[in-house]
């Protein structure tokens, strides 16, 4: 399963690069704005640094929501670095965009994705990545973990490509579920990736091994 973090901070993104376990990047407009990065310039730049800190793919978010200004922006973006995959919503026109981008060779991330319905529109449109947001339906009561399943299921059936990224991740054990049900890919925050590390009898033991260690060699 690969691993990708969610967010614009370049901190943060270097600290899980340098970890050794990431594989990509995905951010959205208000992960930028969180980040104070406004203006077609600085966002633009903004994306290109974040291409130079890591080693995978990284999601760039259109803003238009109308076909024509989708491919304009889609392809500006992927234009500024080979990292880069046009990240399209989940509308009429997000999936015709997707469409002309994968007849292009040009990667994509299908986002805003609720349903196992709009997964697969998506991959009918060759979508390199699908990304159902599994928190946000937790967050209104719905089980976002079967939304993964039904579309694993679905992708398995018929041998789509598409890679299902499950974003919206919030905490350690939406990854744990996520990779048992077998999702390609997971976006989260650095704290719950980071969050995986844990484990109170791994600091006991090695607290003991080190004291052991000490008692013997003084
Ligand atoms: C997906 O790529 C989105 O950027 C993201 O995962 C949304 O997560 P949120 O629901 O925590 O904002």
């Amino acid at each position: 399963m690969k691993f990708f973090i969610d967010t614009a901070n370049l901190a943060q993104i270097k600290e899980a690069q340098e970890l050794g376990v990431l594989d990509g990047v995905t951010t959205n407009p208000s992960l930028m704005a969180k980040e104070g990065i406004t203006g077609k310039d600085n966002i633009l730049k903004h994306y290109v640094d974040i291409c130079n800190l890591v080693d995978g793919d990284v999601s760039a978010e259109v803003i238009a929501t109308d076909f024509e200004g989708m491919i304009r922006e889609g392809e500006e973006l992927a234009e500024l670095h080979p990292q880069i995959v046009v990240k399209l919503p989940l509308i009429k026109d997000g999936i015709k965009a997707c469409k002309y981008f994968t007849d292009k060779g040009i990667k994509t991330n299908v986002t805003l994705v609720f349903s196992a319905g709009q997964a697969l529109l998506a991959a009918k449109a060759g979508a390199t990545y699908v990304s159902p947001f599994i928190g946000r339906l937790d967050d209104i009561s719905t089980d976002g973990l079967n939304l993964i399943q039904e579309i694993r299921e679905i992708y398995d059936n018929y041998g789509y490509e598409t890679e299902i990224l499950a974003a919206s991740v919030r905490h350690t054990m939406h990854i744990v579920n996520c990779a048992k049900i077998g999702a390609d890919v997971i976006t989260g925050p650095l704290s719950a990736i980071a969050g995986l590390l844990k484990h109170p009898l791994t600091d006991l033991g090695l607290a003991q091994f080190l004291a052991d260690y000490q008692k013997g060699n003084q």
